[in-house]
């Protein structure tokens, strides 16, 4: 795989400013959520920087479960429509007030599976918090309660995100010259 400098066109969101606003999140839910009495649901895997970082930053008493589901293809950038869970959660939503950790919101139909899904198990209020935003790609109406930063229609990688499954290390969201790309398979 290449280095992630050649195939790099841009830092768009840098390390300490993705920091900065995390933590204003996490201060934010600690507020909204005081009692300690949330489950923080992280879509794995690109939600696991966000929701590792988010988590230290909320200052009430949390839970933390994940979940995966499959909304590409193997090696497809764009979502199908429909999202199926592969690995499903280890805690009973019933009651819970759970918020959603979702790396971003792209054409919207994997959270809004997921959503659609999670109702059905009746949890006490279900939210979602989402570190980026693509609004010019929604095709799937889809609430984000709290959102890091909402960003234009370009291919991200890094805090999370992948290129073909690399670079989810990367403590910036950068942009991705598809042109420099050679994909190894
Ligand atoms: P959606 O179902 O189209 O909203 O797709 C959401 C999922 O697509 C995210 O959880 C990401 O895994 C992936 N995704 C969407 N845009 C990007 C991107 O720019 N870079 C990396 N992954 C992305
Ligand atoms: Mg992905």
């Amino acid at each position: 795989m290449q280095n992630y400098k050649d195939v790099l066109s841009e830092i768009l969101i840098d390390a300490e400013t993705l920091q900065a606003r995390v933590r204003e999140l996490g201060a934010q839910i600690s507020l909204d959520y005081p009692d300690g009495d949330l489950l923080l649901i992280c879509i794995l895997r690109g939600g696991v920087p966000f929701m590792v970082d988010l988590s230290r930053s909320i200052t009430s008493p949390h839970m933390m479960d994940f979940m995966a589901v499959s909304s590409y293809g193997v090696g497809a950038r764009e979502s199908t429509g429909s999202a199926r869970v592969t690995l499903d959660l280890q805690t009973d939503i019933r009651g819970k007030n759970v918020l959603l950790v979702e790396d971003i919101i792209d054409s919207g139909h994997t959270i809004a599976s997921v959503l659609n899904m999670l109702k059905t198990r009746n949890p006490k209020t279900l939210k979602v918090c989402a570190l980026l935003d693509k609004p010019e790609r929604r095709e799937a109406e889809v609430p984000i309660h709290y959102l890091g930063f909402s960003i234009p229609n370009k291919f991200v990688f890094g805090y999370g995100l992948d290129l073909d499954e690399y670079y989810r290390n990367l403590t910036f969201v950068g942009v991705v010259d598809l042109d420099k790309y050679k994909p190894s398979v």
